[in-house]
């Protein structure tokens, strides 16, 4: 991808993650792996190397999923925010989630992340 193209299709890792992977894929967790159902906190850093959050490149927000249901949205402002954020979720049961994170970066488009994680 040109480094000003931006794409609205969803880029994702692939087997040799490039600069542009290492920081934009969100990496995506609970934050404890101990923590019941119904108190998560999901962890989301866009890029195993941070994304810059300059004026003129910044992450703009990140969504949850949890397969394709939505969960939730965090928007950033440049400059002050870090790349990364906090949701508070509950879950109904126990049980493997696909949790998905989807980035949006103002110069590089769609950023997807995914992590199998079980919940007790
Ligand atoms: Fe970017």
């Amino acid at each position: 991808m040109d480094q000003t193209e931006f794409s609205f299709e969803i880029n994702r890792l692939s087997g040799h993650p490039d600069e542009h992977e290492k920081t934009h894929v969100p990496c995506v967790c609970i934050h404890d792996s101990t923590a019941a159902h119904d108190s998560l906190a999901l962890h989301v850093q866009v890029g195993a190397i941070p994304h810059p959050m300059e004026k003129g490149h910044h992450i703009q927000w990140v969504e949850f999923f949890t397969g394709d249901a939505f969960i939730g949205r965090v928007d950033f402002a440049p400059l002050i925010c870090l790349p990364e954020a906090v949701l508070s979720v509950r879950f109904d049961r126990p049980g493997k989630y696909v949790l998905r994170c989807v980035a949006s970066c103002n110069m590089h488009g769609l950023w997807e992340g995914t992590n199998e994680i079980v919940i007790e």
